[in-house]
């Protein structure tokens, strides 16, 4: 086991050395040709900084605040499925690391371990949902995870039909008690586990009124998506293409941002995920007006490489690099973290 893991490019290399080749296959895959998988990283490394300087940043403060969540940073932990692919303690590990940095949960609908067993090593955390064909299923499910204490629901919202994956697993090791005994049902129909591919904004409402929890929506990349999503009663949008693992060839989520931002204009936080390896692709997140970003694979790395220690490192080298980041551009804290820390050619009308 390793404990030190500094977030970068070569995580993914490293954790290949330790995980068996399916499981390492499943994390890492793409969907199509993997144009977007391959592109989200660049997307943070083409914005260009413009630094202030003669800022005291003699102490930096990456603390953010989340729907009233405290976080030592703005780097949370995305949903992603079946961490026991990792280290057996699967989520449980992965809860206790996220905890020990400060940061945010968000639990997988396709977790590997059961809710209320990940909630009791959590910090604070919050439950993603897919909505399935059978409602009960959904319906029951949401009513555990807000029992079990999530604080938000995050419904994942580009995942009509999941898009098969070139590298995937076979039939995948579904060990949580709860998914293997809906799967065994006689009673639910074949397609019950399937998500819902009918849903309409109007699922946001639904699911606020029955777990009395904010829903964030998730996979949005439209400013015309993310308005409508809020004005249905979304909380929060999640800029996201799930990793490159659905439609393929959509634009990077540095590009879908900016615009979202704008149209949401402040109402509901501000989320981006996709390809965010580094603290200094935070601060550029922030810059495009992200309030905070999520980081899936890097955490599954860190998981296999090092287990909650691993993922508790991972996250502290997050917040050490964005806070380095921060005081070379000379932003004291996060809200100093504006839009005009980014060129873009029209600075003081002088087009360049
Ligand atoms: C995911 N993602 C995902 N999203 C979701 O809403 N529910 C899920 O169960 C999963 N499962 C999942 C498994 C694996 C192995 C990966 C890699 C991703 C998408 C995830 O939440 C997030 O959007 C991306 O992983 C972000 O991109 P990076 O940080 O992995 O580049």
């Amino acid at each position: 086991m390793t404990s030190r893991i500094d977030a970068g490019p070569d995580l993914a290399e490293r954790a290949r050395g330790v995980l068996d080749p399916t499981s390492f296959a499943y994390y890492a895959a793409g969907s199509g040709e993997n144009l977007t998988l391959r592109e989200a990283p660049d997307g943070w490394r083409e914005p260009r900084l413009r630094p202030h300087v003669l800022r005291d940043v003699s102490t930096v403060d990456t603390r953010t605040t989340l729907l009233g969540t405290d976080l030592a940073a703005p780097v949370v932990a995305a949903p992603t499925a079946f961490h026991s692919l990792a280290t057996p303690q699967g989520e449980i590990a992965t809860a206790r690391g996220v905890a020990s940095a400060g940061s945010l949960l968000v639990l997988s609908a396709r977790s590997s371990r059961e809710p209320e067993a990940v909630a009791e090593a959590a910090g604070p955390w919050w439950a993603q949902i897919y909505c399935l064909r059978e409602r009960a299923v959904t319906e029951q499910y949401v009513r555990r995870v807000a029992a079990a204490g999530a604080r938000a629901l995050v419904l994942t919202v580009d995942a009509p039909y999941v898009t098969p994956r070139g590298a995937e697993l076979g039939p995948l090791p579904f060990d949580a008690g709860d998914t293997g005994a809906r799967l065994s049902d006689p009673a639910t129909r074949p397609d019950a586990l399937e998500q819902d591919p009918s849903l309409t904004p109007g699922v946001i409402a639904r699911l606020r009124d029955l777990s009395g929890l904010p829903v964030l929506v998730k996979g949005i990349l439209r400013p015309d998506d993310a308005l409508a999503c809020v004005e249905a009663g979304a909380e929060g949008i999640i800029v996201s293409h799930h990793g490159g693992r659905q439609l393929d060839r959509v634009l990077p989520t540095s590009r879908a941002l900016p615009p979202v931002v704008e149209a949401v204009a402040g109402r509901v936080p501000v989320l981006v995920d996709g390809g965010i390896l580094t603290g200094l692709d935070v601060l550029v997140a922030l810059a495009l007006g992200a309030d905070a970003v999520l980081v899936g694979r890097p955490v599954l790395w860190a998981l296999a490489l090092g287990g909650a220690a691993g993922v508790e490192s991972l996250l502290h080298s997050y917040r050490e690099q964005l806070s380095r980041a921060m005081a070379l551009a000379g932003c004291p804290t996060t809200a100093d973290i504006t839009p005009d820390l980014v060129h873009t050619g029209r600075e003081h009308g002088t087009p360049c």
